[in-house]
């Protein structure tokens, strides 16, 4: 939650600075602020409300800074006021603070700097601690980077922090804690932000900042020092993302663009696993026949949409492999002291890399012993290089807040990895994996054939979108993705919303129904089928309105539904991937029917870096 920018070379900082903001709002969007160094002071501008706000609040100033740093907010300690906006400045105005996290102990350090230091605190926000703290301590050591460093001492929680000070021009310095921070190196400039997705723009190298490092930018030069104060020496990271991934590309809202990706997404996720004989080669997993023999149990660990692609990977690796699998969410997972030892396998799934519950998760079962292995979008994330394998979903940025693309392609690279250990273990035969995985490469014209008849859906929601409720049910696998629906319909569309197991609803959910209850049944499983005929019939009973997701030409449970959405003919084991893409349409449409803020959905952010 919440962007940081920085920008410190020889063009005007402002507008290079909103700019990258704008990339970084799906990170936060309830305010927004920026600090200039202007000759001789720093120049605060901060706004309640969208950065399109800030922008139009000082369109009529001229500022001239080359140096400055920007933040868009995602309110954590206060109101979302234009006070408790970043940056924050300590009592004399001579140093600005922007702060991604949360400062656990910043009551008690607030407390010190009042009660010792006589210091008047102007806004809610535990980020202001951070500037006056550096005011207090750059008094003693007349520099803005032995302050930061002292201040980072001090400190306990999530901090990842940028200071100017109005001493030091054409300088910033960073400190980076538990939330994301990277470092651009450009040419003639250096950029510092909380992703890549600004900085695309201007260069394709990065230094990738890790846990409790110091970054000291200018213009000519990025200095990286380790906890102890040492000089760090790294290798920069070449970035392959263009600019065109990050933008909408014609299409009304990234959404609907990320939705309309998931063909090339799940084709190149696909392609680059798979050898010339069709054979499973995973990059960036070394596990051994000798090494899967010690694993005992699964651990899948993630938050909301990732955990409900988690809930298909326990289906997938437990049917493919024998082993059994648990599935939890990150947040109850790391305060339950869960059973793990050497012999579990922990599965983190993220596309941000960056949750800080999936993360908090991953420290508690690495330090009991377990194997961590982790599947991740966002290339250098902290989930991905605290884990001892990753598997990239390689979905490209994804910038709607709601999860789209990310999803569909964690779903294949846990096909991917379940067929991959079932093979090793020998649970399944190669002809059996063959045939997977030659469903699985039929995907994305599947998908596609789906995205072509979306306008089915589009007229569907033109009817639908002034429901009140809409429940979703399935059985199996398709309870998981009945989740996932679900979750994409309230994120965006505000609509109250539940998903339950089908067969579970007669014992209490059943009392919810009542007539022109719209409720979506997905069935899929033709296994499951008869026994979804039955729940849908108990609906039917009650005058529910029902609109069935089934495979083409499923007639029966067609003729007892007030409506049908059809997706193309597959085996069982892969329908949850395309189960999905008809519901994260019906989510868009109703969401566009009812104007809502699509990429951006009140109160939430895409990267949750609190817990
Ligand atoms: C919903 C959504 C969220 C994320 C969750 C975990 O559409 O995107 O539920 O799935 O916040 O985020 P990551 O995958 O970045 O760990």
């Amino acid at each position: 939650m919440c962007g940081i920018v920085g920008y410190t070379g020889h063009q005007p900082a402002k507008d290079i600075i909103i700019d990258g903001l704008k990339k970084l709002e799906y990170r936060g969007y309830d305010s927004a602020g920026i600090a200039l160094l202007e000759e001789d002071k720093i120049v605060v501008r901060k706004k309640k409300g969208k950065i399109a706000n800030l922008e139009k609040s000082i369109a009529g100033e001229k500022f001239y800074a080359t140096t400055g740093i920007g933040h868009t907010r995602w309110a954590t300690h206060g109101a979302p006021t234009d006070a408790n906006a970043h940056p924050h400045i300590n009592e004399d105005g001579s140093i600005a603070v922007v702060h991604n996290g949360i400062i656990e102990n910043y009551m008690e350090l607030k407390e010190k700097l009042e009660n010792e230091y006589n210091i008047h605190f102007r806004s809610e926000t535990d980020t202001e601690v951070i500037a006056q703290l550096l005011g207090v301590l750059y008094k003693e050591k007349h520099n803005l980077q032995d302050s930061v460093y002292a201040a980072s001492k001090m400190m306990k929680g999530a901090y990842t922090f940028a200071a100017v000070c109005d001493q030091e021009q054409d300088r910033i310095v960073a400190f980076r804690k538990d939330t994301p921070l990277i470092a651009g190196l450009g040419d003639g400039c250096n950029f510092l932000a909380s992703d890549v997705t600004p900085l695309l723009k201007y260069l394709d190298q990065i230094y990738l900042i890790d846990n409790g490092e110091m970054v000291v930018c200018t213009p000519n030069q990025i200095e990286i020092f380790d906890e102890d104060y040492k000089p760090v020496q790294r290798e920069p990271l070449h970035v392959n993302w263009s600019v065109e991934d990050a933008q909408k590309g014609g299409y009304q809202h990234f959404m609907l663009k990320e939705i309309n990706e998931q063909p090339k997404a799940v084709s190149e996720t696909l392609g680059r696993r798979l050898d010339e004989e069709g054979h499973v080669h995973l990059d960036g997993i070394s596990l051994t026949k000798e090494d899967l023999a010690r694993i005992h149990k699964i651990d899948i660990v993630a938050c909301g949409t990732a955990y409900h692609a988690g809930l298909i990977g326990k289906y997938l690796i437990e049917k493919f492999t024998g082993i059994p699998v648990e599935v939890d969410i990150a947040s109850e997972y790391r305060y339950r002291d869960p059973l793990v030892d050497e012999h579990t396998l922990f599965i983190a799934v993220s596309q941000s890399g960056e949750t800080l519950d999936t993360l908090m998760s991953l420290r508690e079962a690495k330090a009991k012993g377990a194997r961590v292995l982790s599947i991740v979008n966002v290339v250098g994330s902290s989930v991905a290089r605290e884990s001892d394998d990753v598997f990239y979903t390689w979905a490209g940025p994804e910038i709607a807040v709601a999860s789209t693309k990310a999803y569909t392609t964690q779903l294949i690279c846990l096909y991917l990895l379940a067929l991959y250990i079932g093979r090793l273990n020998e649970h399944i035969t190669e002809e059996y994996a063959q045939n997977i995985l030659g469903e699985l490469k039929l995907l994305p014209k599947k998908i596609q054939k789906i995205l072509d008849h979306s306008s089915k859906i589009e007229n569907m929601a033109k009817l639908l979108y002034n429901r009140p409720q809409v429940f979703y049910i399935g059985r199996g696998m398709d309870s998981a993705v009945a989740y996932e629906g679900s979750l994409k319909l309230k994120e965006i569309s505000y609509i109250n919303s539940f998903a339950i197991a089908a067969g579970e609803l007669k014992h209490g959910t059943i009392a919810l129904i009542e007539p022109e209850t719209t409720v979506i049944a997905i069935a899929t499983q033709d296994f499951l089928y008869p026994k979804m005929y039955s729940n849908i019939e108990e609906i039917k009973a009650r005058h529910a309105h029902i609109i069935s997701l089934v495979k083409e030409g499923h007639e029966e449970i067609s003729q007892i539904s007030t409506d049908v959405i059809e997706i193309p003919d597959c085996r069982d084991e892969v329908s949850p991937v395309l189960a999905i893409v008809p519901l994260q349409l019906f989510a868009y449409y109703m969401a566009r029917e009812r104007g809502e803020n699509i990429d951006k959905p009140r109160n939430l952010a895409k990267s949750v870096t609190v817990e």
